[in-house]
Parts: C-alpha cells; sequence; structure tokens
C-alpha cells in the first residue's frame, strides 16, 4: 500500500493504479463502516485508493473539529490490512490554499433535515468531495447510507457537475445492539454508549408499525419520537418521515411515487449527553 501527501505525488501514483478505480473517501478514525466501503470497491474495483482528511469546511463553528478523533497510523494499520491500495492524507494547505474561494452549493435538498441545523455542512462536503474526485479521478465512489442526505447530496451534485464516475451507497454497518457505526461513537461514556442504542430502538419501532400497515407519516414520527423520549440521557433534534429522494418531509399518508412502492426515509438527530448522533432507516423498496 503507498502513502502519499502531495497532489503530484498522488497523480504519478494514480497513473500507475490499474483501472477500474474505486474510491473511498474518509475523515480517518477509522472502523468497520468505513472497511465495508473498502471491501465493497475491492469486490467491484482493480484498485482501491483511500483519502483522510479531516474537513474543516464541513464544521459549523460550534462544532468539534478541534476533537474529532484521529489515529492516523492505526487508520493506516487497518487499510494496509484491508487490502488499500494508495492512501492519499491531504493537508489542509493542499485542499484550501491561501485565498481559496470557490465553493459547490447542492441547493434544495441541503436545506432539510442535517442541513437546517447545520447550515454549511453540505457545502463543505460537496466542495470537498467534488475536489477529492477531480483529483483521485475515480471510475466509483463508496459511501454509507448511514449518512443518507449526505449520499442524495453527493449523488446529485456528480450527477449535475457531470462527474464521469458512480456513486455508490453501501448499508450501514452496526454494532451488536443495532447502534449504527460512527467515529463519533468513541465520545459516549459507558451508560451513553447503552443509551445510544435508543436511536435504532426508535427506527425499529417505526419500521415495525410500517410493517403492520401504518402509513401515516405523523404516527411514524410521532413512534420515533415516544421511543426517544422514554430515554432520559437523550434529546431529539428532529425525527423525520421523508421522500427518500427529495427528502421532503411526508404529510399524510405514505403512497407509490414515481418508480417507488410505497416508501420514506426514516430519519433521526439525537443528542446522548453532548454527543450528536444520527441514523436512519429506509422504509419499502
Ligand atoms: O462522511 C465523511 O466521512 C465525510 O463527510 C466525507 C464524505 C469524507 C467528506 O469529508
Amino acid at each position: 500500500m503507498e502513502t502519499v501527501i502531495a497532489l503530484d505525488e498522488l497523480r504519478l501514483a494514480r497513473l500507475r493504479l490499474p483501472e477500474t478505480v474505486g474510491f473511498v473517501p474518509t475523515m480517518g478514525f477509522l472502523h468497520e463502516g468505513h472497511l465495508s466501503l473498502v471491501r465493497a470497491a475491492q469486490a467491484e474495483c482493480a484498485s482501491v485508493v483511500v483519502s483522510i482528511f479531516v474537513n474543516p469546511t464541513q464544521f459549523g463553528p460550534n462544532e468539534d473539529l478541534a476533537a474529532y478523533p484521529r489515529d492516523l497510523q492505526r487508520d493506516l494499520r487497518m487499510l494496509a490490512e484491508a487490502g488499500a491500495d494508495l492512501v492519499w492524507t491531504p493537508t489542509p494547505e493542499i485542499l484550501y490554499p491561501f485565498g481559496y474561494q470557490t465553493w459547490v452549493t447542492v441547493e434544495q435538498i441541503t436545506q432539510l433535515l442535517e442541513g437546517a441545523v447545520r447550515p454549511g455542512h453540505f457545502r463543505g462536503v460537496a466542495t470537498v468531495v467534488a475536489k477529492l474526485f477531480s483529483c483521485v479521478r475515480p471510475q466509483r465512489a463508496y459511501f454509507g447510507q448511514k449518512d443518507a442526505q449526505q449520499a442524495a447530496v453527493i449523488r446529485r451534485m456528480a450527477q449535475d457537475l457531470n462527474f464521469d464516475l458512480q456513486v455508490v451507497i453501501c448499508p450501514t454497518r452496526r454494532e451488536a445492539d443495532g447502534l449504527a457505526m460512527s467515529s463519533r461513537n468513541t465520545y459516549l461514556s459507558p451508560p451513553e454508549r447503552q443509551a445510544a442504542t435508543i436511536l435504532y430502538r426508535a427506527l425499529s419501532a417505526a419500521q415495525q408499525a410500517f410493517a403492520a400497515g401504518e402509513r401515516d407519516a405523523g404516527r411514524l414520527r410521532q413512534c420515533m419520537t415516544e421511543v426517544i423520549q422514554s430515554e432520559p440521557l437523550a434529546r431529539l433534534q428532529y425525527a423525520s418521515c421523508a421522500d427518500p429522494d427529495s427528502l421532503q418531509e411526508i404529510e399524510g399518508q405514505i403512497s407509490p411515487a414515481g418508480d417507488h412502492q410505497d416508501c420514506a426515509l426514516l430519519s433521526l438527530a439525537v443528542y446522548i449527553g453532548k454527543t450528536r448522533l444520527i441514523d436512519n432507516i429506509l422504509l419499502g423498496d
């Protein structure tokens, strides 16, 4: 496995890689969720490139950029074991040199859910991912369903900017008790870690109600809200039942739309103590 930092090193190393190239962009502090993306890329591509970059422009002024967990040596060991071919670890100065002033804004789907409570977040994500795409030039790029809105924003951005690549979305990886894997889980104290399972329990309760025939979006939101409120360490930020493509909240009944059968994206943002966690489940097809 080769590791590069400078852009010209990346370009040279990229030229030597057999096509097709699969790309897994990360912010490091890797876990099984990231490794599952690397494995998916390996199964479908001749070479796998991983980037590790804690992107400052996607953190808000009150968010945890400085405290974001980092352990580059451990990440590199995990990627070598997983069989990645090339790892790029750019510095902030490489991606945002002095005088930087160009941004990618995906307009509508970034206004809702995470975008409504984290202004500027998706501008940072879309900008850095567009830059990573143009430097790495992959044929396929892999993201997790755990960040469902991010996946939708990146898909839209790649299509709108005519990137010649396929965005592949892989299933959320969960701990044995259902907690979605996330680098932020390391912030949780033992009682908070226990309490954090409430997100998956709330999503599962609404999923069961849907399976039993409930189609009223408001009642599914209410079902998730009640489960979250039963956990004293949890504070709900939003419980959403939205159209999976437009991310608009569904009012009234969930009904077939376009090519889809009855389907909806259930998503949650919940503070467990000071740690903000998100999770989601797709209902229907
Ligand atoms: O999901 C992440 O880790 C980040 O948002 C990404 C896609 C690597 C962009 O910084």
